[in-house]
């Protein structure tokens, strides 16, 4: 075959390969048996050995890589993902629609009705009719280029007849195809996936291509990213666009013309949930009309045209077999029932919270009890109450702890709250979930020390306190002749410790553990006072100067630094090299808009709180009018007299896409 030939053959079998592939992965109707697909796929494979130029990258040759990641590249998304709000009853949903009534005057709201797929997000990008990424949503701002994985989702197409485009969607697993990996898993003596969703989370982000290959992920597409640019008009619209470009969407959505429609379709699918082959977690109910949405807006996290009602939590009645307290890294005791395992939203629950004491002595909640047990947000089981009707004769009267179940010192009781507080300072458990906390994501982002090495390594006496983990260095050789602690995994864990040490300061802050200081208060704090000098300087009037901060919050700030061991402990830490400094937001990302004066002026695609976080992230900055000193003038539509400034002043001007192209600039 000359390549000529060979060309022309190629062209021919990766559309027709792309075609069965739709047939069968989006329309769920073959035309051509498995024999006949193998035989053409076998064919483009030989014709690409043979020239390898042929090899493009929307080849359905291409879909099956064999490649094994070292880890994923961080991908800046066009326009942020978001989230939704949530309603849980009628009246949330009622309160949704008067909401948008009054923001548009209309007497009445068409709305489309989609299911809310229980998977995980992505983002699809076309450019010059190829998929050219693939990415996961992060944290709305920031996600993985996945795009490696996303091409085993078969009915997602490789080329398209459009030429650019961002779609995005859901990835999930069929219950079906869920239940076959957990029983492969479980003979392998591998840890079965807990639900649907953590199955796909884990295999989208899974390392090794052919691990995927062979787990069916599947996605349903449901956002057309600018569609109003593209002469959409409603969500409905934008949803069968979709369809034509040949993805594949949810075949249950539905137009609603009002909210007693909407109404109805949740209920019809509270019902029909448990038929459809694949978990959902709730209905999302978008404003039809794309025209109205710059007029409805959005808040701070969420966009106020859409909205994400949440069914009910399934409750399921089991047999509540013992009740055992534990202790957190606040002293504090909670209470956990063991249960005779049940299953509840698709998972097996052996175990639930019963919250503090009174929680279980107000009920008369006894041992040997039915009990109703729910999955609060469908995620931590959670016992609500025993079956009063069918008290078992031998249940046992349940007694509150007077010790801790960790060091049994006297519990005590914090006037005003109702939980018990072990308060034993070197108590072990409040120490090793205290360094837990410290090295948690959010907090410090220590790597590569999990649980149980914490907890060996205390009873090893070589980690008894924050400071402690700067100096493991000098157990390396008791480290690593551990049992399953490679010299590989010590490394791993050293330099992350030792990154850490150039956090921000809102991670140290939050990280220490100050009670009622959580994230937000902590960057909050560091945000105001730069360094822990400052902070520590504070009384308590000063602190409650600042918005958000009550009494509360400020009393125990004080209090914290005041305590002797805690100063210590904090001297430690500086003589360690942790740095105790804001530096902008985001550590990793400080740098890039250092310096930077940003304005930002006229209608953009999202809320420009959304920009200026952005900026802020990078470390920019914001002004309210240009001058000489702006850096960029970020511009979207009708921008008026900043732009007017901006090009007397000769100030770049930037739209939202150069704004990307800058931050996806590498350095
Ligand atoms: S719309 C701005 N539609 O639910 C619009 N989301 O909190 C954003 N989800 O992060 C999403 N099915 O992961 C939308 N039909 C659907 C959905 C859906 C599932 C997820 C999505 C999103 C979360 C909303």
């Amino acid at each position: 075959m000359t390549f000529e030939q060979a060309k022309k053959r190629s062209l021919v079998l990766k559309e027709q390969l792309e075609q069965w592939n739709y047939e069968y992965y989006v329309n769920d109707n073959p035309s051509v048996s498995d024999q006949e697909y193998d035989r053409a796929m076998q064919e483009l494979i030989a014709i690409e050995q043979r020239y390898s130029e042929l090899i493009t990258i929307d080849s359905p040759t291409q879909r099956v890589s064999g490649q094994v990641s070292e880890k994923f590249n961080k991908y800046v998304h066009t326009s942020p993902m978001l989230s939704l709000g949530n309603a849980f009853n009628y009246d949330d949903l009622i309160h949704f629609d008067e909401q948008i009534k009054e923001l548009t005057g209309l007497p009445e709201v068409e709305y489309t009705c989609e299911l809310k797929i229980d998977g995980l997000s992505i983002s699809l990008v076309y450019d010059n009719h190829l998929l050219v990424m693939g990415a996961t949503r992060g944290d709305g701002l920031t996600g993985e280029d996945v795009t490696i994985n996303i091409k085993q989702i078969k009915s997602i197409p490789l080329r398209i007849v459009q030429p650019t485009l961002t779609v995005r969607g859901e990835v999930y697993l069929s219950v079906e195809e869920f239940k076959k990996i957990n029983e492969e898993r479980a003979k392998n003596g591998e840890s079965e996936f807990a639900n649907p969703r953590n199955a796909a989370a884990g295999t989208l982000r899974q390392l090794d291509s052919t691990i995927v290959a062979k787990r069916k992920l599947n996605a349903f597409l449901y956002y057309y990213v600018n569609a109003l640019q593209h002469g959409i008009q409603s969500q409905y619209e934008a949803l069968q666009r979709l369809e034509q470009l040949k993805f594949k969407t949810n075949p249950e959505y539905r137009y609603c013309s009002n909210i007693a429609a909407v109404w109805e379709y949740i209920q019809e699918y509270e019902q029909k949930r448990h038929q459809l082959g694949y978990e959902i977690d709730g209905i999302v109910i978008k404003v039809n009309n794309l025209n109205l949405y710059n007029r409805i807006g959005y808040n701070a996290k969420n966009p106020k045209w859409a909205i994400a009602y949440k069914f009910q939590a399934e409750v399921v009645i089991t047999k509540l077999l013992n009740i055992f307290p534990s202790v957190g890294r606040t002293g504090r005791i909670t209470y956990n029932a063991v249960l005779e395992p049940v299953r509840i939203a698709g998972t097996i629950v052996r175990a639930a919270t019963l919250h503090n004491a009174d929680f279980i002595t107000e009920r008369d909640i006894r041992i040997g009890d039915n009990v109703q047990v729910k999955k609060a947000g469908d995620i931590i089981p959670e016992l609500i109450n025993y079956v009063v009707s069918c008290r078992q004769k031998n249940a046992q009267k349940w007694h509150e702890a007077t010790h801790c179940p960790e060091c049994n010192s006297l519990l005590e009781r914090v006037e005003g709250e109702v939980d018990q507080y072990c308060i034993n300072s070197v108590c072990p458990k409040k120490i090793t979930r205290g360094l837990e906390h410290y090295c948690s994501r959010n907090a410090m982002n220590i790597e590569g020390i999990s649980e149980k090495i914490i907890e060996r390594l205390f009873k090893l006496g070589y980690l008894k306190s924050f400071s402690d983990l700067y100096q493991l260095e000098q157990y390396r050789a008791e480290i690593i002749e551990l049992e399953n602690f490679g010299e590989k995994s010590f490394e791993n864990m050293i330099a992350s410790i030792n990154n850490s040490k150039n956090n921000s300061l809102e991670r140290l802050l939050f990280a220490l553990g100050i009670r009622h200081v959580g994230q937000k208060t902590a960057k909050l704090l560091a945000r105001q006072f730069k360094t822990i000098a400052n902070l520590a300087a504070m009384n308590i009037e000063q602190l409650s100067i600042i918005n958000d901060i009550g009494p509360i919050v400020a009393a125990s700030v004080v209090d914290y630094f005041a305590i002797p061991a805690n100063q210590q402990e904090l001297a430690l830490l500086r003589q360690k090299g942790v740095k105790m400094e804001y530096y902008a937001t985001n550590q990793h990302l400080a740098q890039k808009f250092e310096n930077y004066r940003f304005v930002i002026t006229g209608v953009l695609s999202k809320p420009r709180e959304y920009f200026k976080e952005l900026i802020e992230s990078y470390g920019g900055q914001i002004s309210e009018s240009v001058s000489a000193k702006t850096t960029y003038l970020l511009a979207g539509a009708d921008a008026g007299n900043k732009l007017v400034k901006a090009q007397k002043l000769n100030v770049k001007i930037i739209n939202e896409e150069e704004f990307q192209q800058l931050l996806n600039k590498e350095g």
